[in-house]
């Protein structure tokens, strides 16, 4: 009965837990105005966070060169319009979002 009772305890610590990292990027890339131009579900200006998740899967180097996109900004990959610069966001905040769209 203790166990389950640990169990039920550590369970609801570990969704606490996940729900606020998810808050917490998704306020990252709201801070940072990502969300300006895209979401996590449907294409805005550019396309949903999940489409890019899907698009890079399996690629291990796409973080590097995600980051330096964001950051320097480009296009041609999902269309026409092309991102501009992301200067105003930190390296770090742009690692982090990063990591996380490709979680999605
Ligand atoms: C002014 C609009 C705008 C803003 C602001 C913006 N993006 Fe984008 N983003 C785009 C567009 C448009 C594309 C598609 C570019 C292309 O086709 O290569 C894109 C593409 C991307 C991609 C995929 C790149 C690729 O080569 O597949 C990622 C990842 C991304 N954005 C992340 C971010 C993050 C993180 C931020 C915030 C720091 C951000 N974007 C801010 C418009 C924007």
């Amino acid at each position: 009965m203790l166990k389950i009772k640990k169990l039920v305890v550590f369970s609801t610590i570990l969704v606490i837990c996940c729900l606020q990292t998810v808050m917490a990027n998704e306020e990252l890339a709201r801070s940072n105005n990502c969300l300006a131009c895209h979401s996590v579900d449907n294409k805005i200006i550019g396309p949903a966070f999940k489409d890019v998740a899907a698009k890079y899967k399996g690629d291990d180097s796409a973080t590097a060169t995600l980051v330096n996109k964001v950051k320097n900004g480009g296009g041609g990959v999902w269309g026409d319009i092309p991102m501009p610069p992301n200067a105003a966001a930190s390296d770090a905040d742009i690692e982090t979002l990063v990591k996380w769209i490709l979680s999605l």
